[in-house]
């Protein structure tokens, strides 16, 4: 089952990192507009709605990119695909560096938000179908690993870019450096051999296994290919085949945990919990912030140290206790309106312990599960479908939030988070498989066998 036996050839750490930077993109892209909106805002004089559309232009290009181009990572392929989003990372970043107005600061960050939609996907889709199974969990959450570091790149560069003019032309700008080096080493990297054998490119496929340390076990692992695929030409309808919906469940589900579990509101929170904490000045509730996003990128670190080694439904299921639990007890610090020092603390160290939590699990492990649990034949537009619904479920949180908060209160959104992160981990006992160690190959043979998903790894 595992193929501990193969050469773990250095060479596929360096193609997993290069295509990783799509994750760095991803990160830096939707942080660095925190800082900047301030600026433009300011400089262009503009009312709350426009803001918005700035703000929320990344988002929108996000699920309309990751809804367009699911048959465009099966039929053009893994590395072009990625290829094209690092064309437009380079231009969107260039374009909005240099906007001279709204409008086209807005269709720059809307071709951003393209890029980032379909980048989404297909970076881990790329690292997870070109890594051998015994590291596959790391090597794809290299990807959420980048996702973190870019967030935290983007406070810092908006940090210290606020220390000197109003540079958020810069901000935007730095941007195309990671884009070019990502558009550069695409060009290098070669396809995925599973992709290479969908196409009837069986030599290809080899060289890749033979140049990824795979070479000896080649054939077998071509032959193990080519079963799970069949003479037709894949259309939408066989993504929604019966065999296939328990695992397009999983997918869509786990987006909605992770993100209607409140990950990104509490990392925009951040500033004014540090703030209500006693943390005097906005330069150095910013700097907590900063805090929150290294505590984030550790804690990824750990995660991928232990993705193969405990699972991934172990994480999954303490990580999710973790952000119950602290989502809890800062819904309480919230509902007291005289918080001691004592309590001010204690909400502090749950915004900290709920990005940990999350971080070690949901973060990560919903960009893994739906690169290992589709079958190969539609592995790119189910990918596309489970990335569209955690778009739209991140849209769908930032719209309702202050809703929210204002009919349920701070403390009640909150509790409502907690909730919902106790029904995912029932959701994760109920319908999550374990992955590890399994190849791409066997999980899917053991969904077509109709054992049930869940059973896999039992
Ligand atoms: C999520 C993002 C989130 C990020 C935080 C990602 O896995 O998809 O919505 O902002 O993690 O680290």
């Amino acid at each position: 089952m595992k193929d501990k036996g193969q050469d773990n050839n250095f060479i596929i750490y360096i193609i997993a990192f290069v295509a990783a930077l799509a994750g760095l993109l991803f990160g830096y892209d939707t942080g660095v507009i925190s800082g900047a909106i301030l600026f433009i805002k300011d400089q262009f004089n503009l009312t709350s709605v426009i803001v918005e559309r700035v703000v929320s232009a990344v988002l929108l290009g996000a699920v309309i990119g990751a809804a367009f181009s699911g048959a465009m990572a099966d039929k053009l392929g893994r590395r072009r695909s990625i290829v094209i989003t690092a064309v437009l990372f380079s231009l969107g970043a260039i374009g909005s560096a240099f906007a001279p107005s709204i409008p086209v600061l807005v269709l720059c960050r809307f071709a951003i938000g393209l890029a980032i939609g379909v980048a989404s996907y297909v970076a881990p889709l790329y690292i997870s179908e070109i890594s051998p199974p015994d590291v596959r969990g790391a090597l794809v959450s290299l990807n959420q690993l980048m996702i973190t570091c870019g967030i935290v790149v983007s406070y810092l560069v908006d940090y210290m870019l606020t220390l000197g003019q109003q540079e958020w032309r810069w901000m935007f700008g730095l941007g195309a450096i990671p884009a070019v080096i990502l558009l550069i080493g695409m060009i290098y990297l070669p396809e995925t051999p599973r992709w290479l054998v969908t196409q009837g490119l069986i030599d290809k496929a080899k060289n890749v296994l033979s140049r990824t340390g795979r070479g000896r076990n080649a054939d077998l692992e071509i032959e193990n290919i080519s079963k799970t695929m069949s003479d037709k030409k894949c259309c939408w309808k066989e993504v929604f085949e019966p065999w296939i919906r328990p695992a397009l469940f999983v997918g869509i589900g786990l987006a909605f945990f992770q993100q209607a579990t409140g990950i990104n509101t509490i990392i925009y929170y951040a500033p004014t919990i540090f703030e209500f904490a006693g943390f005097g000045t906005h330069r150095v509730a910013i700097l907590a912030t900063v805090g929150v996003g290294v505590v984030n990128v550790l804690m990824t670190l750990v995660a991928i140290w232990l993705l193969d080694k405990l699972g991934r439904k172990p994480l999954l299921y303490i990580g999710m206790t973790g952000m119950a639990l602290s989502l809890g007890v800062l819904g309480i610090a919230f509902h007291m309106t005289n918080l001691s020092g004592l309590l001010q603390w204690i909400a502090v160290g749950s915004v900290l312990f709920y990005i940990a939590s999350f971080a070690i699990s949901l973060g990560p492990i919903f960009w893994l599960m739906i690169a290992e649990i589709y079958p190969l034949r539609v592995r790119g537009r189910a990918m596309s479908l489970a990335t569209v619904a955690n778009w739209g479920f991140n849209m769908l949180v930032a719209a309702t939030f202050l809703t929210l908060t204002e009919k349920l209160g701070k403390a009640g959104t909150f509790w409502l988070f907690a909730a919902l992160s106790v029904v995912g981990i029932a959701f994760c006992y109920l319908f999550v498989p374990e992955t590890k160690g399994f190849t791409l190959e066997e999980i899917e043979e053991h969904l077509h066998s109709g054992k049930g998903l869940r059973k896999l790894g039992l």
